[in-house]
């Protein structure tokens, strides 16, 4: 069946991997073949694929049995931007912009339309060549979940449990040694995962970039803990967070990257100024790429079946320049250009924020609540505090 004159699809994933994305492959490659008699073509590697010209035709067997699996048979490129791709030359990194290379590809394969999995430099790319006459669809894909207009992006799911699975594990470790453990979680400028992980984990702090916090609030909550006989604090630290009045830590920047800047290093930081202020031993610990890795969720599966599946209507509607995204439980969609140059983070008010500081958790800054809240909050040094009043919610 051919409609607005869409025979021949490309389908590729951009951007870091993550968890579901072969899922999202799987249901287009299945919906276009088996519903639409489309052929489909696999680009490899991101938009590499489309400027090496890297791509083949592919056979639904090729998808069958992938489901459950993490990372892309695909292939995916954090670096290759077709205005600014980045090239090696005399010992350094230049930029040239290949979009000619790409349109050639594109028109070579034949390619009627595609479908971009990824997140907002995919997007952007996305964006780049709609401007240049290619017709696309995108689904928005990220462990961080901080594309606007979508509820939750696939991936994080996963990564939130694959965090709040390390955060357990390190519960009993603490517990055993009395010691401050302060978990380092991705995220990028965004603390959706390291509050969801902490959440999930009952961690006793959580730090995202949001909420600026004090290192003597985050002390004082540990010294807190101690003098009630839980001699040990679980810290899930967002690698954005950053202290009030201080910046986000740098880990190094990737020139050949179009956002070179990765995060990093805040977990130790945080952990060592603990130590120096209050005497008890602590421990930091770097998830990482971990968390891009395993068998996606179930609800990570059928969000990317139900996303790809829409993705490959909208091509077949001829709705061009959307990105299909979830939103209050139903699946929707909105053109790329709504989420140039925006990221979603946490409201300070987000529900989830309101309901960690009802059980608690200490977010580092001055409005936490219950029972150790003062303790948290008056004291500038966190040994010389006293047990203190419950005090209400705000
Ligand atoms: O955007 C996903 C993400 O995993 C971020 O959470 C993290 O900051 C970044 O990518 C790491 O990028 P790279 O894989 O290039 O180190």
């Amino acid at each position: 069946m051919e409609k607005h004159g869409v025979r021949r699809i490309g389908v590729l994933t951009g951007g870091g991997d993550c968890p579901g994305l072969n899922a999202v492959i799987r249901g287009v490659v299945k919906t276009g073949i088996y519903r639409y008699g489309l052929e489909v073509v696999g680009i490899e590697d991101g938009y590499l694929g489309l400027i090496e010209n890297r791509m083949h035709v592919m056979d639904p067997t090729e998808v069958s049995n992938i489901l459950t699996s993490g990372g892309t048979i695909l292939g995916a490129c954090n670096k290759a931007d077709p205005a600014r791709y980045a090239i090696w030359k005399d010992g350094q990194w230049t930029h040239r912009d290949v979009t000619d290379e790409v349109i050639e590809h594109y028109r070579r394969w034949k390619l009627d339309a595609l479908v971009v999995i990824g997140g907002d430099g995919t997007m952007a790319g996305a964006n780049h060549l709609i401007r240049h006459g290619l017709k696309v669809v995108g689904v928005p894909k990220t462990i961080d979940n901080d594309l606007p207009e979508t509820d939750i992006t696939f991936g994080h799911d996963t990564a939130a449990a694959t965090a709040a699975d390390a955060l357990d594990k390190v519960h009993t470790t603490a517990s055993s040694h009395h010691r401050v453990m302060v978990v380092e979680l991705m995220g990028r400028y965004a603390g959706w995962l390291a509050l969801r992980a902490g959440v999930a984990s009952g961690a006793d702090v959580i730090l995202i970039p949001e909420i600026p916090f004090r290192i003597d609030a985050v002390a004082a909550r540990c010294v807190e803990r101690s003098k009630h006989g839980k001699r040990f604090t679980i810290i899930a630290a967002g690698e954005g967070a950053y202290p009030a009045g201080g910046e986000m830590i740098v880990d190094h920047m990737d020139k050949s990257s179009p956002d070179p800047l990765r995060l990093g290093g805040v977990a130790k930081c945080v952990a060592s100024e603990i130590e120096r202020a209050t005497g008890l031993e602590s421990r930091s610990i770097v998830l990482g790429h971990i968390q891009r890795g395993g068998t996606p969720t179930a609800f990570d599966r059928v969000l990317g079946t139900m996303l790809a599946h829409h993705a490959v209507e909208l091509v077949m509607a001829g709705r061009f320049g959307e990105l299909v995204v979830f939103r209050g439980g139903k699946i929707d969609s909105v053109p790329i250009d709504a989420i140039a140059g925006r990221i979603k983070t946490v409201p300070a008010d987000d529900p989830l924020v309101q309901a960690a500081r009802s059980v608690g958790t200490c977010f580092g800054d001055d409005r936490t609540v219950g029972p150790r809240a003062r303790a948290a909050t008056i004291s500038a040094d966190p040994r010389q505090d006293s047990h203190s009043e419950p005090r209400r919610p705000d």
